[in-house]
């Protein structure tokens, strides 16, 4: 394996960022670009804060999309590392989009507001990421604040998210008497003064606990501290790092984002500590990092990024190897050789053109059409990535055209929209009316008012009698035509052509998997 390939992904880091919406993802965001000097001017990712407003607050911005896109990969460096932030849409009806996301990722930081402790959507993100045992940072926010006191924070991230909390700074008091933290690992006391946003300090260094130094300091919150690590001694429980790989275990900070106050700190410790790019599975083998031949997989489409171009780009995670612009890749669903000359590689407020990237970055491929999110490229071996599925929807509408004669276009929207994995379509074997499918309702009306932008087409959908959605699956193929024949009235086909089972009710489906035991009823779909 060649040095500089090894070089490259030992100083590569990708994440994400989870958190309840409000909780200070955007404000982190924000600081960590910051240090990466990766944009100058605090407030430049504001615009970006889509997730807490209300659904046409949410459209108007997410119209604009030039915004939203441009910021949903990160790259910085910071220090020695490269480091690529994956954005997580953070609105729970957009769970399916945020679960491909961190399939990219390698590690994650979870943030949670230190009044708020642990809240629902940061529940269900988690569940996400145990699904792959991403490791995980936690920065508890918030701490100029009055909140809940630090040790019921983490009894309640270990109850709530069942995961051990290894604290490795803690705060001296809260709110009004917030004077710093003192970092456990380093044991280093980190003053706060609010306000000041571009601290330099590297903390004062207190070896022991006794010094003097730290009365002078903290006054009477010297004791306090004092005590809380004494105690912290005896029941926290000690930083493995094994278990922080494996997801067992996660380290906490505390700070106040908005202060810039305890994100250095973060930041340092995450580079150090954060996995790099790890081996991915594919249908045959592990894919290492370090392999010479380059391989990835696309997590997410992305339709009319810039309206005037109504391009599509494709963003596609590189597993192995180095991407060289103009390079020859083989994409296997398809059986054909595709150049990759025009990539981009996103920058917090700009795409520029690639010439090479490594393991762990994300590149922007312009897309025609042919690219669809799980598809893999290698340059040599046939490869399938795994583990980037479509989930069944929960939800359902009809779609009603306004105008019959914009059939095509509608069409076109949704096939395209279908691909970026914002909706799912389907079409009924009985008549022809369009049935969507989303994970959370508020996908229909962004599908509604991007038809129109997008597409010019006028549709209003309307309520139709659906709950749950499986995807049907049968070796024989007698059997299959039977169950096909026998139950066309409940069955669709998606837009990728997949035969798909719409039942009213999670006991329909049930029936008819004892009733047909040789189908199967997948509530996953991978494209193949
Ligand atoms: P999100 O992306 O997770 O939704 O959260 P965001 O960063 O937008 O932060 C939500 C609110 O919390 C913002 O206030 C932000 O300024 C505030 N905030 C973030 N970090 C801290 C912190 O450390 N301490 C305190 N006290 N507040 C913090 P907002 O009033 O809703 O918005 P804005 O007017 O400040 O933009």
């Amino acid at each position: 394996m060649s040095k500089q390939l090894l070089n490259e992904v030992k100083k590569r880091r990708t994440f994400g960022i989870i958190s309840h919406p409000d909780a200070g993802k955007t404000t982190l965001t924000e600081k960590l670009l910051l240090f990466g000097g990766a944009i100058n001017m605090a407030g430049a990712v504001k615009s970006r804060k889509a997730d807490r407003h209300a659904t046409s607050d949410w459209m108007a911005i997410e119209q604009e999309r030039g915004i939203s896109v441009t910021t949903s990969v990160m790259k910085f460096t910071y220090r020695d590392f490269e480091v690529n932030l994956l954005d997580t849409p953070g609105h729970q009806d957009f769970s399916e989009d945020t679960y491909r996301v961190l399939t990219a990722v390698d590690s994650a930081i979870m943030v949670i507001d230190s009044a708020k402790g642990v809240e629902s959507q940061t529940q269900k993100l988690m569940e996400v990421c145990r699904m792959r045992n991403t490791p995980i940072i936690t920065f508890i926010n918030k701490l100029d604040r009055e909140g809940l006191s630090p040790l019921d924070v983490l009894a309640e991230i270990e109850e709530k998210l069942q995961i051990e909390c290894t604290p490795l700074s803690w705060p001296i008091g809260m709110g009004k008497s917030f004077k710093g933290v003192y970092n456990l690992y380093q044991k280093r006391l980190h003053l706060f003064t609010p306000g000041q946003e571009t601290r330099s300090a590297q903390g004062i260094t207190i070896d022991s606990l006794d010094d003097p130094k730290l009365d002078e300091l903290l006054g009477r919150q010297a004791d306090e501290l004092r005590e809380d690590i004494e105690l912290l001694d005896g029941a926290a429980n000690p930083f493995e790092y094994d278990h922080y790989l494996s997801a067992s275990q996660t380290p906490v900070f505390f700070g106040s984002a908005v202060n810039n106050f305890g994100v250095r700190e973060l930041l340092d410790a995450f580079v150090e500590m954060a996995p790099p790019p790890s081996p991915r599975q594919t249908q045959t083998r592990m894919v290492e990092p370090t392999e010479e031949e380059f391989s990835g997989f696309v997590f997410k489409i992305q339709a009319n990024m810039n309206p005037a171009h109504r391009d599509r780009i494709a963003f596609f995670r590189i597993c192995s190897g180095q991407f060289t612009r103009g390079m020859k890749v083989k994409h296997h669903r398809l059986g054909k050789d595709i150049s990759l000359s025009n990539a981009t590689i996103f920058m917090a407020q700009e795409r520029a053109n690639v010439e090479e990237a490594w393991p762990g970055d994300i590149i922007g491929l312009h897309n025609h059409g042919t690219i669809k999110i799980g598809d893999t490229f290698t340059t040599k071996e046939e490869l399938k990535f795994t583990g980037i599925p479509n989930f069944a929807p929960e939800h359902f509408r009809r779609v009603l055209l306004k105008n019959p004669l914009k059939m095509k276009q509608l069409q076109k929207g949704l096939v395209q929209l279908a691909e970026e994995g914002a909706i799912q379509v389907f079409r009924p074997m009985i008549g022809s009316d369009y049935v969507m499918g989303a994970v959370g309702v508020l996908q229909f009306e962004v599908t509604m008012a991007r038809l129109k932008n997008e597409y010019g087409v006028d549709a209003v959908y309307e309520p139709v009698d659906y709950q749950a959605a499986r995807w049907i699956h049968c070796d024989d193929k007698k059997k299959l035509a039977e169950f096909e024949r026998k139950n066309q009235d409940a069955l669709a086909h998606d837009a990728e052509g997949f035969l798909t089972f719409l039942s009213s009710s999670e006991w329909m489906i049930n029936y008819h998997k004892e009733k047909w035991p040789e189908i199967e009823f997948m509530k996953t779909r991978e494209n193949v």
